[in-house]
């Protein structure tokens, strides 16, 4: 067969090319053999095969090229390909290698084990490890599970700024910036107050964008740089938000399963336990967290928050998200309404994984009254010139409506069974670290 007429093809689809001559072109990630054969273990973003280059003489240029070839060389192998005797994999007996890069013989990463500091320091070459591969392919299906579940359920996506005026979260994790001649701005923390203005123009919306964290939170479960999608919907009250966000996730699991089998095998992730996440998820008070919590020997206070190890304690007793419902409103956002049968408490939720991921979900119904806005605003002493548009939303034509915002790497840490979210994100901010 003549060079021109070689398909190049993708090494997720040799099965389709059994005793066909192909190219496939990526990285040789291993090499084993000498003495007349070469096993090289070849890798192309699609998938992982073995190339066998054989020859007895060990004189050929073929087997001078494969003996020279260093690990994380760019390369293009000309081959027949085979089928496993026994596995259902497929190999290549290679005729031909084309060398793009040789790589310098010193490739940082090697199999032994690496601490996740040396890792975190070569995460540019740590990402092709076929686990760190496997943890982005799965990402990006849970990406592509909440474009899909909004598309579905008639929510706009409505891209949100990221320079912005105001605080939404609370305005001790604020990153600042130097913004010409206005000023102070600040790196958004969520899209939220900006999709409430959106709901006025397209009813339900939601956003999908880096969001910033200046906290100082050293956890697993923290990082400084992080994607959140925020969720918004006129005339939708607190139970209604609820049910939506239920339907997010039970469709994001569904869609991991049903398209990442191989990525969850390679991660060693225990598929039953996805396996159990249905509707409908259960429904406690915080006021109930704190009991069960206190039953357990915590020292939980009526009016404290929830830590991360409390989130952790209450989901050791449940195998499908837990929300806990109506926190007291002094821990929570200025921007959440009351619950009408409790002043104290706030009408949200925040939703909690199981398996030890804690809160992968905060959401609330909104205030949708001017004047207690106002005093809200006040009360939390942030400044009023900046939440004037805020304001106006109460003013022209307002609604219920509630909203909610999701943590993909946190989504993405328990789908992939991941120890740290920094692992979830190609490459994580920290407190301590933004190389590479
Ligand atoms: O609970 P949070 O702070 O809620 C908001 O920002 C709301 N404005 C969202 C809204 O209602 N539209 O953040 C939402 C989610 C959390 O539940 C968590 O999953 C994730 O974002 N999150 C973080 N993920 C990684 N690192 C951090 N530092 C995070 N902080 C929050
Ligand atoms: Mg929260």
């Amino acid at each position: 067969m003549s060079e021109a007429t070689v398909e190049t093809v993708l090494i997720k689809n040799l099965s389709q090319h059994v005793d066909k001559e192909v190219k496939i072109q990526g990285w040789m990630y291993n090499k084993r053999g000498g003495k007349g054969i070469f096993f090289l273990q070849l890798r192309d973003g699609s998938g992982m095969t073995q190339g066998i280059v054989f020859d007895k003489s060990e004189k050929s240029p073929l087997y001078k090229t494969a003996e020279k070839l260093t690990m994380e060389s760019s390369l293009k192998v000309t081959g027949q390909v085979s089928k496993h005797p026994k596995k259902d994999e497929y190999e290549i007996q290679v005729s031909e290698i084309e060398i793009v890069s040789l790589a310098a013989d010193d490739y940082p990463i090697s199999k032994k084990e690496h601490g996740p500091d040396f890792l975190l320091e070569n995460r540019h070459l740590w990402l092709r490890s076929n686990r760190q591969r496997a943890i982005q392919v799965v990402r990006n299906t849970v990406i592509n599970g909440i474009y899909e579940y909004f598309n579905q359920n008639d929510f706009i996506k409505i891209d949100s700024p990221i320079i912005t005026p105001n605080a939404c979260e609370g305005t001790t994790t604020l990153f600042e910036i130097d913004y010409f001649d206005e000023g102070t701005a600040y790196l958004s923390q969520s899209g939220q107050l900006y999709l409430e203005a959106a709901i006025g123009s397209v009813g339900r919306c939601f956003d999908f964008g880096p969001v910033f964290r200046a906290e100082k939170s050293k956890t697993r479960r923290h990082l400084t740089e992080f994607w959140m999608m925020d969720a918004e919907a006129a005339f939708v009250e607190h139970a209604e938000s609820m049910k939506i966000q239920e339907g997010l996730i039970v469709h994001v699991v569904k869609k991991v399963l049903a398209e990442n089998q191989k990525e969850l095998e390679v991660l060693e992730r225990d598929i039953e336990s996805l396996e159990k996440i249905e509707a409908p998820f259960p429904i406690i008070t915080h006021a109930e967290a704190v009991a069960q919590l206190q039953e357990l020997g915590s020292d939980i206070k009526e009016d404290d928050d929830l830590g991360g190890d409390d989130e952790t304690t209450i989901m050791e007793q449940y195998d499908r998200p837990l929300f806990v419902e109506k926190y007291p409103a002094k821990v929570k956002a200025f921007y959440m309404t009351r619950d009408p049968e409790n002043e104290d408490l706030a009408l949200c939720a925040d939703l909690l994984a199981p398996e030890g991921y804690g809160e992968i979900i905060g959401g609330s119904q909104r205030e949708h009254d001017y004047d207690t806005l106002l005093s809200r605003i006040r009360e939390h002493k942030l400044p009023e010139d900046a939440f004037k548009w805020y304001l106006d939303l109460r003013k022209y034509g307002s609604v219920p409506h509630s909203g909610f915002g999701l943590g993909v790497e946190r989504l993405t840490g328990w789908m992939c069974g991941t120890k740290h979210v920094r692992e979830t994100i190609p490459f994580p901010r920290l407190i301590n670290r933004m190389y590479p």
